[in-house]
């Protein structure tokens, strides 16, 4: 278990002496990474504590684990698995790099066929998944997607219907692909959604509706028992986890509807990024130093939640992304030996759009009582041809935030004084490019790893879902008795 200790009993300096004692104090801690500019030195981290750190990496075991992790090892030790999404991006252990590449390369040729007509016309395609099978395509079709591609794509989760409406309000079912993303190949939401579209298709006129189904799934058999042809399912490696699966097909629509080339620039993005944090060392590692940032907030000042903030509107969705990534991830209550954690594991990530957030909760983070790191993320190209005041503007009130919070104003009048020395991180890319996309989710997942190592616990499972889920199926099979008083009475009142 990590050891705090040394952390919590150095001086505290202010982030503004802190770059008052060193000039080099930005240049230190930015890092400059496959088109990705990531500046930490608005945090209150010093030398003093950066090494600390460190020491406790080392104690901790990062390097090996990092090791581990990139050679296919096994890393998620309640499941007895390796990780591999890595080895999607070609870097990792051979034999799975080479499956991984198979695979792609049956994705592919599948995309080739499907251009080529091999399925008929197809128009649209409806992409029904969840969780990780549902927000990393969603994310990279609204980032990378804004201008007219060759399919329209719809990404489906909730089991609401309303939701499987809206999707298909404006498609033909008789140009329709269905896409079903399900590592599992089981989730009830899934499935109830591909049934429902397939019905939809149906009534449309579709004779053969399973003939328009692609399935997306680490569980072929399934796919399979449920009537995809064998030639339209897309595996993948079980050993890739959920939220880290749109490396391989689960990024079908994404790679349907950008094209190939736009997909595999994704990949090469963030395999730039994986060679960065394989290769440097920790002192310069952006992953391994944004994550010593992250847990001196939440093991030495007691932070709760980490707040991000796109300031760009291709990445709004970014948030909803690195939620599941972050909490699902790092969410836990023990290590990975099952022992009880007495600190605590993932913040809550929380965020939103700059300037939208700047009306509605930067209140909060100026003059609340809430600690809280804020990772400002913003593109230095715009992605519009409007006037450029646009994002001169956008960027401008990006910096002032940043400037702000650390600053902070005093005033006679308490009411309209702010205190300042509140941290935050900025990550300032090229352009929203698939490779620079690519590069950032990386990054975030490796940033997400180290923490964990830090934290002793296992990022790989997500055993904490299950019980809702059983709980829900149990629901279904015997009726609404047998629960707690209030459990019981909301669903009396709903159901009978
Ligand atoms: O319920 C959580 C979860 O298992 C996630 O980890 C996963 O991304 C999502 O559900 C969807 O699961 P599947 O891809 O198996 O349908």
């Amino acid at each position: 278990m990590p050891n705090w200790n040394a952390l919590k009993s150095c001086n505290h300096h202010s982030i503004a002496d802190l770059f008052a004692s060193d000039s080099q104090r930005v240049t230190k801690m930015t890092k400059d990474i496959a088109g990705l500019r990531i500046d930490i030195s608005k945090t209150h981290l010093s030398d003093e504590e950066l090494d600390i750190f460190q020491a406790i990496a080392k104690e901790m075991d990062l390097l090996s684990k990092r090791k581990a992790l990139l050679s296919g090892d096994i890393i998620n030790p309640t499941e007895g698995r390796s990780a591999l999404h890595i080895a999607e991006r070609g870097i990792g252990d051979d034999r799975a790099v080479t499956e991984a590449k198979l695979l792609q390369g049956r994705m592919k040729a599948l995309i080739e066929a499907i251009d080529a007509g091999a399925m008929g016309e197809i128009k649209h395609i409806l992409h029904v998944g969840i969780g990780g099978s549902a927000l990393g395509p969603k994310l990279l079709m609204d980032a990378l997607g804004r201008e007219d591609t060759k399919y329209d794509v719809a990404i489906v989760s909730n089991v609401d219907g309303a939701a499987l409406l809206e999707a298909v309000k404006d498609f033909d079912p008789q140009k329709t692909l269905l896409a079903v993303a399900s590592k599992t190949f089981t989730t009830t939401e899934t499935l109830m959604n591909a049934q429902s579209a397939m019905d939809w298709m149906q009534e449309g006129g579709v004779t053969d509706t399973l003939g328009r189904v692609v399935a997306l799934t680490a569980n072929p058999e399934k796919a399979l028992e449920f009537g995809v042809d064998e030639s339209r399912i897309l595996p993948f490696n079980e050993n890739v986890g959920g939220r880290y699966s749109l490396w391989c097909s689960i990024g079908f629509p994404a790679a349907l509807g950008l094209g190939w080339d736009v997909y595999s620039a994704i990949l090469d993005g963030a395999s730039a990024m994986d060679a960065h944090f394989a290769n440097s060392d920790i002192a310069e590692n952006a992953p391994v130093l944004a994550a010593f940032a992250d847990l001196y907030y939440t093991q030495v000042k007691g932070a709760q939640t980490r707040a991000v903030f796109a300031y760009d509107e291709r990445l709004r969705l970014l948030p909803d992304y690195l939620q599941q990534l972050e909490m699902e991830s790092n969410g836990k209550s023990v290590t990975s030996e099952g022992a009880h954690i007495d600190y605590a594991s993932s913040p809550i990530t929380w965020g939103g759009v700059g300037t939208d957030a700047q009306h509605a909760v930067f209140q909060l983070l100026h003059q609340g009582t809430h600690l809280i790191l804020v990772e400002f993320i913003a593109s230095k190209t715009p992605g519009h041809d409007f006037d450029p005041v646009h994002h001169e503007t956008l960027l401008t009130n990006c910096f002032a935030q940043g400037a702000a919070l650390m600053a902070g104003r005093v005033n006679d009048d308490k009411a309209r004084s702010y205190a300042g020395d509140r941290p935050s991180t900025t990550i300032l890319i090229e352009d929203v490019t698939p490779a620079a996309l690519g590069a950032l989710l990386a990054y975030y997942e490796h940033r997400t790893f180290v923490n964990a190592v830090m934290l002793g616990i296992n990022p790989f499972d997500q055993f904490g879902v299950e019980l809702g889920k059983e709980i829900a199926k149990q629901i279904s099979q015997d009726g609404p008795s047998g629960f707690d008083p209030s459990t019981s009475a909301l669903m009396k009142a709903a159901f009978e």
